[in-house]
């Protein structure tokens, strides 16, 4: 096997809010795999940073009253911590606000340039007159120009749907002044993208990228690219563009050049390690992207564009993963299930989500669902039950019986045989990205190693006579077959590696063939992990809830102002369900209903039978769980809301043909209108 030099990334979070476990799926994605490829004897490299540039991040830090650079600081520590808390093992992690990645940038740009890649001209963009800003579609705020709901962004409406130009919103206004946008034309820098058409037609065929994603951009390529917009026009938090004062590059622009700006910042750091080697046009490196399927246009079209141009090697593949989702659903503020990297790490071990997440990848672009009572049940099932178990069971039989010695010879050498011959197909999982089997595979190894166990029945064999060397024969077969176990689980479960490591008394080496220990003498065995508990994600949801809650009171991002009218759903049955639009509440057919007949249920203790009058509409009988808060002459002439469309539905005492509304915090304070309040029988509310 030679040695690889594989430069590998993950995509560089954006330095304006805390790391959430998107994030954190990502980065174990990526760092199995490099852990992989070292632990496999290849030289490897994992190089990230923060993305520092663009307006979220300068008016977040005006926001918080702090210059754009202490900011980034101060977000670029968290970020670290975080990541190492899930033990994501960076060869370097920089900032692409950062002097490597300004003269990078800037010779990138000025060789597009050279070649005639950079076009210039005037376009016309709506303008905060106050704040001094350019306004993004989603900055712009007004009443919908189709059903005049209010308080809807530039670009699509939450009550109707339409979508629309922010120039067709009635009575437009920033969301950073409340400003009235003007037009306002300025001068953009373009690097054309179409004139690569011809290249990333080939390059996308050319085994770089997944075969989906080919065939997506294969779309976008046939309906023609456009030029894309690299400047942002001053007040920005960027670099300003060479001879073009007040034109700042857009975040997009130097955000993937940090990637070569990270290297480079590695190399001045560590002896012998070559910027061109790798990034040079004719490199023999390898060089993989780890990216989430929301930024693969970025990736696989302007980016290696951009590289051919400037002269630069491309990536030899751009790995794209899919979105992860929390208990079935989008990962959302207002539902809880937005889970922060740092509320995860308070409460739970690093390496229970690292194993879920491995059980659940693929080199796919699926979105992958983390499901709470699931990760629980799997992790305690397949770690503490299954893996651990093999050692715990054998090793005090080795300690006591053996001086901790293991036995010469190997008790089953078919079975032993088996788990290395295994090795091969394992590898070629872990390379394609294929955890989720990869995992199943080596489970299906330890299913077998229990089932030895349990078979030989070494503490039966205990209590026998001249049945010591058994023992220790099956219990050193155990621990061989843990050993085997625990170095193909090494990129997954890195603490957990190092800590059978002490226990075996020896290094867990994939680099080359595997083979048994024979007399060999390993340490005290101590618990290498232990259960999940359902009341610790209990507790970090909660801490998780009350940071976000905090953290909403400073900031009014769309999600977030969501998040304050909806609770979650799953913990709290007084909260509001999640939204429906427009057309589904239209549906709903409200109507005023004169209670003309109330009735009790023979058998039911809390229902009412009642019949109402919806004027013009007839009469319709309902069962109704108010008989607490009301006798039925009380409510005989009192008006009520019904659901007057609701489908009927067959009840134990009878057809129930609709169904009635009342407010009131329920027992016997349930509020009714009474006639005089004006209301008539029929009326439709809306
Ligand atoms: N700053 C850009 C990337 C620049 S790379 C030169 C960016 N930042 S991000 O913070 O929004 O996202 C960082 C990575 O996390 C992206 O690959 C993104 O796809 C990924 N994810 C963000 N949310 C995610 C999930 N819910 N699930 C999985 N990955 C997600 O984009
Ligand atoms: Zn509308």
């Amino acid at each position: 096997m030679d040695p690889r030099n594989i430069l590998v990334t993950s995509a560089l979070p954006y330095a304006n809010g805390a790391l959430h476990l998107g994030h954190v799926l990502e980065t174990i994605q990526t760092d199995i795999w490099v852990r992989f490829q070292k632990h496999r004897g290849h030289e490897c490299r994992y190089i990230c940073a923060d993305d520092a540039h663009g307006t979220a991040i300068m008016l977040k830090a005006e926001q918080l009253g702090l210059t754009p650079e202490q900011q980034i600081a101060n977000i670029k520590a968290e970020h670290e911590k975080d990541f190492n808390g899930f033990l994501i093992n960076f060869d370097n992690f920089h900032t692409t606000h950062s002097e490597e990645n300004k003269q990078l940038s800037e010779e990138i740009y000025l060789r597009l340039r050279e070649n005639g890649h950079i076009a210039k001209r005037e376009i016309t963009q709506l303008y905060d007159p106050e704040k001094g800003l350019f306004l993004a579609d989603r900055f712009i705020k007004g009443s919908c120009p189709k059903c005049k709901a209010e308080d809807q962004y530039g670009d699509n409406c939450e009550a109707c749907g339409s979508t629309y130009t922010p120039a067709d919103l009635i009575n437009p206004q920033s969301v950073y002044s409340g400003a009235t946008p003007v037009k306002k034309a300025s001068e953009h820098y373009f690097f054309k993208l179409p004139e690569f058409t011809e290249f990333l037609k080939t390059w996308t065929r050319a085994g770089h990228l997944q075969d989906s994603v080919a065939n997506k951009l294969s779309e976008w390529l046939d309906e023609g690219l456009q030029e894309w917009d690299i400047s942002r026009d001053a007040p920005y938090f960027g670099f300003e563009i060479p001879d073009a004062p007040g034109k700042y590059f857009y975040v997009w622009l130097d955000a993937p050049i940090g990637y070569m700006a990270s290297f480079k910042n590695l190399c001045d750091k560590e002896a012998g390690l070559d910027f061109d080697t790798f990034w040079g046009k004719d490199s023999k490196a390898e060089l993989y992207h780890f990216i989430g399927k929301d930024i693969i246009n970025f990736h696989a079209l302007f980016w290696p564009a951009m590289l051919s141009s400037a002269q630069f090697r491309t990536p030899t593949a751009v790995f794209a993963h899919g979105f992860l989702t929390v208990n079935g659903q989008k990962m959302s503020k207002s539902r809880g299930t937005f889970i922060n990297a740092s509320s995860y790490l308070e409460h739970l071990h690093p390496e229970y989500l690292r194993y879920y997440f491995a059980c659940k990848l693929s080199g796919q672009v699926d979105d992958l669902d983390l499901n709470l009572e699931d990760f629980v049940s799997r992790v305690n099932a397949d770690l503490v039950n299954k893996l651990v178990n093999i050692a715990s069971r054998c090793a005090k039989f080795i300690s006591k019986g053996n001086d901790g010695f293991l036995s010469k010879h190997i008790e089953n050498p078919a079975l032993m045989q088996q788990a290395i011959d295994a090795s091969d197909k394992i590898a070629a999982l872990y390379e394609q990205r294929e955890y989720g089997k990869a995992m199943r595979e080596i489970m299906a190894i330890a299913d077998e190693a229990n089932r030895y166990i349990d078979e030989k029945a070494p503490w039966s064999l205990a209590k026998q006579e001249g049945k010591e060397q058994e023992v220790i024969d099956i219990c050193s077969m155990g621990i061989n077959l843990f050993r085997i176990l625990m170095t193909y689980l090494k990129p997954v479960l890195p603490e957990m590696a190092q800590a059978s490591e002490a226990f075996l008394n020896d290094t867990l080496d994939w680099s080359g063939e595997l083979t048994a220990l024979t007399s060999h003498q390993i340490n005290k065995f101590k618990p290498l992990m232990k259960r999940v508990e359902s009341k610790q994600i209990d507790a970090m949801l909660e801490s998780n809830q009350k940071m976000i809650d905090a953290a909403m009171g400073s900031s009014d991002k769309k999600e977030d102002k969501k998040a304050k009218k909806e609770k979650q759903p799953k913990k709290d049955k007084n909260a509001i369900a999640d939204e429906i639009t427009f057309d589904d509440f239209a549906k709903v057919d409200l109507r005023v209903a004169k209670i003309i007949k109330a009735d009790h249920v023979e058998g039911a203790d809390k229902l009412l039978a009642l019949t109402l009058d919806l004027g013009e509409y007839g009469t319709k009988q309902v069962f109704s769980g108010i008989k607490a808060a009301y006798s039925p002459e009380d409510l005989e002439g009192k008006l009520t809301v019904m659901v007057a469309n609701l489908q009927p539905r067959k009840m134990k005492f009878g057809m129930s043909e609709g169904m009635v509304l009342a407010a009131g915090p329920g027992g016997k304070d349930i509020w009714l209108l009474e006639p005089h309040e004006g209301a008539q029988p029929g009326m439709r509310i809306m």
